[in-house]
């Protein structure tokens, strides 16, 4: 029986076709006027499902957008695997900063992919991932080697936060039993150095409004003596971090879990070039919370970040104008023992009570979840560990992400079982960002390594 490798190299040119035809597919999920196509999507993905072997695939339909449900079941007394993933993508603005269009997949080499990558919304979040997932079961599948049952459920809401799949894993519970729920969503380090993600931020979306006066007024004629609710949210906003760059909501950082010495030393061993960093984003210097290095800040400590901000004259040339509303959107990313909804009502209690008299202000939630972490002695991550060994020829580091997937933790809770992150983008690989792209190096590292996790997996839960 031929092995994974040369399975691979016999059929890597149809593996990116394939790829190609789901990506130019543009599922946005945000955007109500794209959803045909993220219908659409949803059917693509069960006909792959299909084509590569499962024997039952469902479109299941939910309150959103349907969820592809597929499953292999071989030997009910044999382990099962769940595969989560997501078709949905993010919009693709800024339209005009894209080097080819979003939907029109192009592979490009670039410095970090001299192989080339594949240049399209969604090639690495999640389109991609999930589709290396369903290339490794085709192989799985056609040499017999599938060692134990499986199951996908591809969503297409993750990008607008999974609410129908809150609903429908509350519902399926007996059907999505599993020993473990295995996702590609995230990233590792370099192609040289492989990673596990072993832990994920939670998260509290909200958007506000301030307004002042009843309507726009002449900033001549008002201006001076009425709050200008512009510049009162953003000395509002500016208001929420301290000279030190630690948010001043009162109550925020009382859950926070704080990591030991040996933790944060543990954590400083991953390999981080600090001038590469700042070099790759165009910076004179990293910014952020006092007390804690970069790789600190954007994973084990929580963040309040505007997302957008608007009001006002915008148009061409200058209107003199006190805008009667302003508006943010605020993501606030938290950490373990943080509890969302506490954090979004927190939030809201402080923002309230920080408007001066003469505007009044509006919080709205929009969506949340709560953060993850995995221990690195669970079966899971050992087989996911010598998986990557065996393809990479170097072990992989344990780390914690900045980035949320908040069905993450209701897995957990609902289905009682552990995720392994096993993610193979890059962070330079610019998800949300225009240009995003997946390296065909990634990709096919990641369809070779899958199948040896499930190997390992069920040798280790013997
Ligand atoms: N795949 C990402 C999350 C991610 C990326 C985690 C890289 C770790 C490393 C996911 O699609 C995503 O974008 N999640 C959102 C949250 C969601 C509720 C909109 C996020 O993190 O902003
Ligand atoms: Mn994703
Ligand atoms: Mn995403």
């Amino acid at each position: 029986m031929e092995n994974i490798k040369s399975y691979v190299q016999q059929h890597k040119d149809r593996f990116i076709n394939e790829l190609i035809e789901l990506l130019k597919i543009p599922s946005v999920s945000a955007d109500t006027a794209y959803s045909q196509d993220v219908i659409d999507t949803a059917e693509a993905v069960k006909e792959s499902l299909s084509k590569a072997g499962c024997d039952l695939v469902e479109v299941c339909d939910t309150p959103g957008y349907p969820i592809i449900y597929g499953e292999k079941i071989i030997d009910p007394n044999l382990p099962t695997v769940l595969v989560y993933g997501h078709y949905d993508v993010q919009p693709p603005d800024p339209m005009e900063l894209w080097t080819s269009p979003p939907f029109e997949p192009v592979i490009k080499k670039t410095e970090i992919h001299p192989e080339g990558a594949i240049f399209a919304r969604g090639a690495c979040d999640d389109k991609g991932q999930m589709f290396m997932h369903v290339k490794a079961l085709e192989y799985m599948v056609q040499s017999n080697t599938l060692p134990c049952n499986v199951k996908f459920m591809i969503e297409g809401e993750e990008e607008v936060g999974s609410k129908s799949l809150g609903w429908f894993v509350e519902r399926n519970q007996e059907k999505l039993k599993n020993d473990v729920i295995l996702i590609s969503d995230t990233g590792m380090i370099s192609n040289q150095q492989p990673s596990i993600t072993t832990g994920l931020r939670g998260l509290s979306y909200v958007e506000v409004e301030v307004t002042g006066p009843n309507r726009d007024l002449h900033s001549g004629l008002y201006g001076g003596a009425v709050a200008n609710p512009i510049n009162v949210l953003a000395k509002m906003i500016a208001s929420l971090h301290d000279e030190d760059n630690h948010i001043t909501i009162p109550g925020f950082y009382d859950k926070v879990e704080e990591l030991s010495a040996d933790e944060r030393a543990e954590m400083a061993k991953a390999p981080f070039s600090l001038e590469k960093y700042k070099n790759a984003l165009n910076l004179n210097d990293v910014y952020g919370e006092k007390g804690y290095v970069t790789n600190e800040r954007n994973s084990i400590r929580p963040t309040l970040d505007v997302n957008g901000i608007w009001g006002g004259y915008q148009g061409e040339g200058a209107k003199t104008v006190i805008a009667s509303k302003a508006f943010a959107k605020i993501s606030m990313r938290l950490v373990p023992n943080q509890d969302w909804e506490e954090i979004t009502e927190l939030f809201t209690k402080h923002f309230t009570s920080i408007a001066p008299a003469g505007v009044t202000v509006k919080v709205t939630p929009h969506h949340g979840g709560q953060g993850y972490v995995t221990p690195i002695d669970s079966i899971g991550y050992k087989a996911a560990n010598m998986a990557y060994t065996e393809t990479f020829g170097v072990p992989a580091i344990p780390v914690r992400s900045g980035g949320s997937i908040p069905i993450v933790a209701l897995f957990e809770k609902e289905l009682k079982s552990k995720t392994i992150l096993m993610g193979f983008g890059l962070d330079s690989d610019a998800i949300h960002s225009p240009n995003e792209h997946f390296g065909i190096f990634n990709y096919l590292k990641g369809i070779e390594t899958i199948p040896l996790f499930y190997k390992y997996f069920v040798e280790l839960s013997k």
